[in-house]
């Protein structure tokens, strides 16, 4: 749970995913299974929530920008399937419950992912709100950018290949920005862009994602070595066993989090072009420091 204003957002986002889906029971039905046991009831549908509060903070009806939440859910579910297999995090535990290929198989958990991934960029293309279909591209464009070799894709390679070596902090930092913080920063644009933002607007929404973003990876590199598994619901200690570069491994966990207010400091300051529509913004974003999941 993120904040308990945020509820409505997080319940519209289930609801919608769980239509946007092919049912269970859909022949094949492992990989059916196998998507809805990752993509739905579960996770804080933080990038969605985003993009919802982005629409709102520039004057759009959150209802718009649902879809592209979904979409964003899809291929955020994706990138944790796939985070998941052996060959990348290899980790046992996700949502509280056991990762995707243990329960169906690699190869199914893999084009599970490949699935979700697809499905998103279908639903951009095909559910957009009667006269929004150039928006939706518009965000689409966004949104398969940020997941692309310089974004997302980008940033697990590099976070692949800094396993066991010295970075430094500002290769860390890039690796963060492009695997955590680019989908962030898109579901923020994609959320402005629906909710027809002007340039300043977008602007600051970018802005704000950067910094938020970042301080997100930051949280999650710490919560690695201080958190509570049944909290998380995932293992604690990953990063280390696999010695990954991170915050905490670099710097210490006090300067770790200094560093984590001060993004989220930032973020918060980005916002005043867009006044008091974005207050849950800030809000969320003061959520980041302590966050316990
Ligand atoms: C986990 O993301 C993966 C990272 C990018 C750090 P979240 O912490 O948002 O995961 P869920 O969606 O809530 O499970
Ligand atoms: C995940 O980073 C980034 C993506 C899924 C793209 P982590 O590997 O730190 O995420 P967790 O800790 O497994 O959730
Ligand atoms: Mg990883
Ligand atoms: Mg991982
Ligand atoms: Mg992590």
């Amino acid at each position: 749970m993120t904040l308990p204003e945020l509820e409505l957002y997080r319940e519209l986002i289930e609801e919608n995913l769980d239509r946007l889906l092919p049912p269970e029971d859909m022949i094949p039905r492992s990989i059916h299974r196998s998507i809805r046991y990752s993509a739905c009831g579960g996770g804080k549908r933080l990038r969605g929530i985003l993009c919802l509060l982005a629409c709102e903070a520039v004057g759009g009806g959150r209802e718009k920008a649902l879809p592209a939440s979904c979409a964003l859910e899809m291929v955020h579910a994706y990138s944790l399937i796939h985070d998941d297999l052996p060959c990348m995090d290899d980790d046992d535990l996700r949502r509280g419950k056991p990762t995707n290929h243990l329960v169906f198989g690699e190869a199914i958990a893999l084009l599970a992912g490949d699935a979700l991934l697809t499905a998103a960029i279908k639903v951009m293309a095909t559910k957009a709100p009667a006269g929004m279909e150039e928006l939706y591209r518009q965000a689409l464009v966004e949104m398969i950018t940020a997941v692309d070799t310089e974004g997302m894709i980008g940033g697990q390679v590099l976070d692949l290949e800094a396993e066991g070596k010295d970075v430094t902090l500002e290769e860390l930092m890039e690796i963060h920005r492009k695997k955590t913080g680019a989908l962030i920063t898109a579901a923020l644009r994609m959320g402005g862009i629906i909710g027809r933002g002007d340039k300043k607007q977008l602007a600051a929404l970018t802005e704000y994602g950067r910094s938020f973003g970042l301080a997100f990876q930051i949280g999650d590199d710490l919560l690695d070595c201080v958190g509570d598994a049944k909290k998380m619901g995932k293992k604690a200690g990953s990063d280390r066993k696999k010695n990954k570069a991170t915050y905490p491994a670099l710097l210490g966990i006090e300067e770790s989090r200094r560093f984590l207010r001060l993004e989220v400091d930032k973020a918060k300051e980005a916002l005043a072009p867009l006044g008091e529509r974005a207050a849950l913004l800030s809000k969320l974003a003061d959520y980041l420091v302590g966050r316990e999941c």
